[in-house]
């Protein structure tokens, strides 16, 4: 059984919980890469809808083993919160999950941090969830961090955690004392789910199991391929599993790209399709498209056929599963950009330069039945078939699954 990777090839939000959801039937693994609570995994099973936002959204099948790969960044509060709300659901989530004892951890100051940042930023303020995110990730990298290795010698990371509130003044020192007190507990719990997860994925497989690795946002807000200073602050590219959960490049079977069937991204930057008005309201109601971290309003937009191709060929992907295309029924025309005007840049333009781009668009019919009962690419409307053969074309990787609905039932495998 292979190992396979899950990644976003847009903004985040691409439906990628449900994806991984429906793809975890039988598997053995289940792996989160990257980010940490800024994610937002929503998977409606039933009556109920959940949204997982550490733990990895295959945890919700029986059986499963859930990783937190070394590239994330762990909040042990909000974790352990979400792992008791999963147990009072009759999901053992704590106790299937394992975690890399080289991820960080999510100091409760870094919120502080941020919020100060974001403040300092004024229009240029980047939108993001105030997660304690990238603060976590500048002091991985600046090698000043707290791992969850750390919070196995108790008393140290006490006294360092403790060290880190005092840097912040008096103010924050007694409003945030409880809170320091908390994470310091909660790493410690964290601390003992440390394993040697590498080890495990190897022998997973070696047992021909079925491993999946799950993504967090999606290519265009990773900090090296997307659209730069408005991404996020760990890597949301497939390349970036095998650093994370401690597997060469050569163990990778399949890279699944997510992508919707049109765009959305939540906080600041480029966004070259995005709609205003009435039909991105239309979209935004239908997709019920508000961040389920923050509850933002997502900004909304046509399918953009250039940032697909590019976030396809950036994570290699083998195959695409398309989600939300119920969203798009009723509306007469749709619109999908294929190219931008005037001469082709040299290389891929994602900063400032994507703001000057005008993209340029190709018109397809629409159609105006519900598709979410449809379990087969046969009974799907010609329209909607032709649109996902559009997608398709336009991203250069075949579309294999094709999610009409939010309910984990709500797919069509395309066999041909
Ligand atoms: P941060 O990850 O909280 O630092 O936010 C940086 C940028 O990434 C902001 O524009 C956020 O809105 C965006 N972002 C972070 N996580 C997600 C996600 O799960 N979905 C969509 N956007 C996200």
């Amino acid at each position: 059984m292979p190992l396979v990777v899950i990644v976003g090839l847009g903004w985040g939000d691409e439906g990628k919980g449900k994806i991984v959801d429906c793809m975890s039937e039988g598997a053995s693994v289940v792996a989160r890469f990257s980010g940490g609570a800024n994610a937002g995994h929503t998977v409606h099973a039933g009556d109920m809808k959940l949204v997982l936002h550490q733990l990895p959204t295959g945890l919700l099948r029986e059986g499963v083993t859930g990783i937190i790969g070394a590239g994330c960044v762990i909040d042990p509060v909000s974790l352990r919160e979400e792992a008791l709300l999963l147990e009072k659901l009759g999901v053992a989530a704590w106790q299937r999950l394992q975690v890399s004892p080289h991820a960080h951890l999510v100091h409760p100051c870094y919120r502080l941090e941020e919020r100060a940042d974001e403040e300092s930023r004024g229009a240029a303020a980047i939108g993001t969830t105030l997660r304690g995110i990238g603060p976590a990730y500048v002091r991985k990298y600046g090698r000043r961090g707290l791992r969850v290795e750390d919070a196995l010698r108790s008393r140290d990371f006490a006294e360092k955690s403790m060290a880190i509130l005092s840097g912040f003044g008096s103010e924050a020192a007694s409003s945030l004392r409880a809170d320091v007190e908390r994470f310091v507990e909660d790493s410690c719990a964290v601390a003992s789910k440390a394993a040697d997860i590498s080890s495990m994925i190897l022998r997973a497989l070696a047992e021909g199991r079925l491993v999946l690795a799950e993504g967090a946002q999606g290519t265009l807000l990773d900090p090296d391929a997307g659209t730069y200073p408005y991404v996020t602050s760990g890597s949301c590219v497939s390349g970036a599993a095998c650093s994370s959960l401690g597997i060469g490049p050569s163990r990778i079977d399949e890279v699944v790209g997510v992508v919707k069937a049109y765009a959305t991204r939540v906080g600041s930057g480029p966004f070259p399709t995005e709609l205003e008005g009435p039909l991105a309201e239309h979209i935004r109601r239908r997709g019920n498209e508000y961040g389920a971290t923050t509850g933002r309003p997502r900004r909304c937009g046509w399918f953009d056929g250039p940032l697909s191709a590019y976030a396809s060929r950036t994570n290699g992907c083998h195959w695409l599963a398309i989600t939300l295309l119920d969203v798009l029924g009723g509306i007469d025309i749709l619109k999908l950009s294929n190219g931008f005007d005037g001469s082709a840049p040299a290389f891929p333009l994602l900063g400032e330069g994507l703001s000057s781009l005008k993209p340029v668009y190709e018109d397809m019919q629409g159609w105006p039945e519900e598709i979410g009962g449809i379990r087969s690419w046969e009974e799907l409307p010609e329209a909607a078939r032709n649109y996902v053969i559009r997608v398709e074309a336009l991203s250069g990787a075949p579309v294999r699954l094709v999610s009409t609905g939010p309910d984990r039932s709500e797919v069509i495998w395309r066999r041909s």
